[in-house]
């Protein structure tokens, strides 16, 4: 049987109770944390081309649907603010350029387009080439703040729901490091942690990429929550023991259907919580949604062998073997027992609720 250990503080020079603060501008340049180096250290890097934005996104220094989101609109800054174009028509081409570029980083969270959309429809609005400039960065400032406020909000509602003494199952890492700074299905487990409900997680670690027991179990420590971490294959064995009361998890797409994308492993969690009567929870800013796209319309990234082939330089498997390595699946909405917004909790039949609601 799972034991939670209360968590003792050991001594770390953090401040735990302040927000981790994945994604920032500053004097013209983006700062994130860099998320390979955790959970051993937590490092900052500074970018001033957003060149160096986009390979980030494609390297996971930043990673996340809402912070990938932040980083490519503050990539759309750096591009604007180093383009040397004269009239309104090259900076359009220059910031095209550099659009193509960040929206080829990873294809299937929405955040992405949708930031950087944001950005083109704002650069397209002025004619002043500094007005222009300025307006950019404007605009992904306040698309920084928004995520933090939306986040709370959206902690809000979701912790609305939560009871005393929960245990929560989360898979993946929806949190700060996935956002600007509060994070969704975490953001939901702080905010009922500060309402002074007694909670504890379970979090996966999330294979191959491990974003459970790097990033997740890392921010719950950071933040004082107290939380056991599993192995992926053990969610079934500790659904069937009655411990978890309910499930959230955070999303890389919502669509108009109710079909959620998440982290490779969200749908067996889904289809596990099912089997044992467990209520499955998404948790989504407006942002992630895409009332546009079809199942069949939306690309699944497949990543790099070696993340299943070797950890450092040991190697997992035989060489030379065929690898598949998605990064994401569909959670069908008839698993989904409700979706937390900024605007409220989304119930089923989806395709109303959510046209409903937007
Ligand atoms: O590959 P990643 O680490 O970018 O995947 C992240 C996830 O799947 C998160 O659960 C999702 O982006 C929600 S973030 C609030």
């Amino acid at each position: 049987m799972l034991r939670h250990k209360k968590l003792k503080d050991r001594g770390k020079s953090v401040n735990r109770s302040k927000d981790l603060l994945t994604v920032r501008w500053e004097n013209n340049q983006v700062i994130m944390i860099d998320q390979t180096k955790l959970p051993a250290k937590l490092v900052y890097v500074k970018y001033r081309k957003y060149e160096d934005v986009a390979r980030a996104i494609e390297r996971l220094v930043v990673r996340g649907a809402p912070a990938i989101g932040v980083a490519a609109a503050f990539g759309m800054s750096l591009a604007a603010i180093s383009s040397k174009a004269k009239n309104k028509n090259s900076l359009l081409k220059d910031l095209k350029i550099a659009y193509e570029r960040l929206r080829s980083t990873r294809p299937t969270a929405v955040n992405l387009v949708w930031a950087l959309d944001q950005i083109m429809k704002v650069a397209s609005s002025k004619n002043d080439l500094e007005e222009m400039k300025k307006s950019i960065v404007l605009s992904s400032l306040n698309m920084a703040t928004e995520d933090i406020s939306t986040n709370k909000k959206l902690g809000q509602n979701g912790a609305e729901m939560i009871h005393n003494h929960d245990v929560i199952l989360t898979h993946c890492n929806a949190g700060s490091l996935a956002t600007v700074a509060y994070g969704t299905a975490l953001g939901v487990l702080r905010a009922a942690s500060d309402m002074g409900k007694n909670i504890r997680v379970v979090a996966t670690e999330t294979r191959p990429v491990m974003q459970g027991s790097r990033l997740t179990a890392f921010e719950l420590d950071h933040y004082g929550i107290d939380f056991s971490l599993i192995p992926d294959t053990a969610v079934g064995h500790i659904m069937s023991s009655g411990l978890i009361k309910r499930v959230i998890v955070g999303a890389d797409r919502v669509l108009k259907t109710g079909h959620v994308y998440n982290k490779i492993g969200t749908y067996q969690v889904a289809a596990l919580a099912k089997r044992h009567d467990i209520p499955f929870y998404v948790a989504a800013p407006s942002s992630t949604f895409d009332l546009t796209s079809k199942v069949s319309d939306v690309i699944i990234e497949e990543r790099n062998k070696n993340e299943l082939m070797k950890m450092g330089n040991k190697l997992l498997a035989p060489r030379g073997i065929k690898v598949f390595n998605p990064a994401f699946d569909v959670t069908p909405p008839e698993l989904i027992t409700g979706i937390i917004t900024e605007k409220g909790i989304i119930k089923p039949p989806y395709e109303d609720s959510i046209s409903k609601i937007f």
